[in-house]
């Protein structure tokens, strides 16, 4: 398809006419030929290849040699027989597409394989803690993980300026200064203001697990992120006692962890729990004998618990009245214990993940290790 660079004599209107439509002639009929996938890729370099391309060859010579009022005129028409070889390829091969999928339908053909996506670690664990949970009768609460100072905070128990807040690292919304202090917002830095809401709608029995992201201003390394996932529970009904955390964690551990592994409680505080507690399951990796993983102690940290405070239940009680509903958290009549455990460390023990920012980096050579 190579041609020779025709002289330009005159360069008024009637000859610059005569030329192009000569080209755009030439074009055309080409483009009537181009059959195959080759022959259109031949037809693009051979107009607007950027060395050897026709269109700037004579671009180049024709502006060259031409008088400078007669420039303005053959630029114009370069950029006209331009955009006719830009929408003429674009047809062809639109017309080609819709040719091969329309009369080529082989139905041996293996079909375009979708591929389905996996479920992310993280993920994966909380529904796993969850369903421990689901089957022991129950349910999922849910709630937002911009909260305000309120329920992250006031209605558990945790005062204005009071030192437990400082361990929570929060981080608040910007320019909320103006407002009264419980009505102020904050990213949750736990999933235990679910525990409140759930309260505020619901009277006892109740029986929650509560799944979700959490924030704290904490600085990333191998084991901190600043946004990781807590499940809560939550357990509120008559009769409730600290036997019945002791059994319901006991069991959930083994449940979870495999039958083997064994659970002992730590005096701990929590401003919304009394008495609280720390527990501690017998290390996964050396069945207590004492390991790296458990740093030779034989026992991993897992989460923390207690009875509900009953501040806890007085505060549910009081916003209730202020809704117009019956405060029935009754103390005298009913009880209740809450849990928190942290799901980032249990899926990097369970998948023998190092650094915990591998969960939030979205690296598909890390992520596709779990399809
Ligand atoms: N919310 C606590 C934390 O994030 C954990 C916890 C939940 C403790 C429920 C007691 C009861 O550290």
């Amino acid at each position: 398809m190579s041609a020779a660079i025709p002289e330009l004599k005159q360069f008024d209107e009637a000859e610059l006419d005569r030329v192009f439509t000569g080209l755009e002639a030439e074009v055309a009929a080409q483009a009537r030929t181009l059959t195959s996938g080759e022959s259109l890729e031949a037809f693009r370099l051979h107009w607007l290849g950027r060395k050897q391309g026709r269109l700037g060859q004579l671009s180049a010579a024709w502006l060259k040699s031409a008088p400078a009022p007669a420039k303005p005129s053959l630029g114009v028409r370069f950029n006209q027989l331009k955009a006719q070889i830009e929408s003429l390829l674009q047809d062809s091969l639109q017309q080609r597409q819709a040719g091969s999928r329309g009369s080529g339908l082989d139905i041996t053909l293996p079909g375009a394989a979708l591929r389905i996506g996996a479920e992310h670690p993280l993920v994966k664990t909380m529904a796993e803690i969850v369903n421990v949970f689901q089957r022991m009768g129950y349910s999922v609460s849910l709630g937002p993980e911009v909260e305000t100072d309120f329920y992250n905070f006031e209605a558990l128990n945790f005062p204005p300026n009071h030192p437990a807040r400082d361990t929570q690292d929060t981080l608040v919304i910007a320019a909320q200064e103006q407002k009264p202090l419980r009505e102020r917002l904050l990213m949750r830095t736990h999933t235990s203001p679910v525990q409140i809401r759930s309260m505020l709608e619901q009277a006892p029995p109740l029986h929650l697990v509560i799944p979700g992201k959490v924030h704290r201003n904490d600085a990333a390394d191998a084991t901190h992120s600043p946004v990781f996932h807590q499940v809560e529970g939550l357990c509120v009904d008559t009769n409730i006692t600290f036997s019945d955390l002791k059994g319901t964690l006991d069991h959930a551990m083994k449940a979870f962890f495999g039958s083997a592994v064994k659970t002992r409680f730590f005096p701990s505080f929590f401003p919304f729990t009394e008495p609280s507690a720390d527990v501690q399951i017998s290390c996964i990796f050396c069945a207590g004998k004492g390991c790296r993983k458990c740093k030779h102690s034989g026992w991993i940290e897992l989460l923390g618990c207690g009875m509900v405070d009953p501040a806890v239940f007085e505060a549910v009680n009081q916003r209730r009245l202020q809704m117009g509903r019956e405060p029935v958290y009754d103390i005298r009549k009913i009880s209740g214990f809450a849990f928190g455990m942290g799901v980032d460390r249990i899926a990097m023990m369970k998948y023998g993940i190092g650094d915990i920012g591998l969960l939030y980096s979205g690296d598909l050579r890390f992520l596709e290790q779990f399809a």
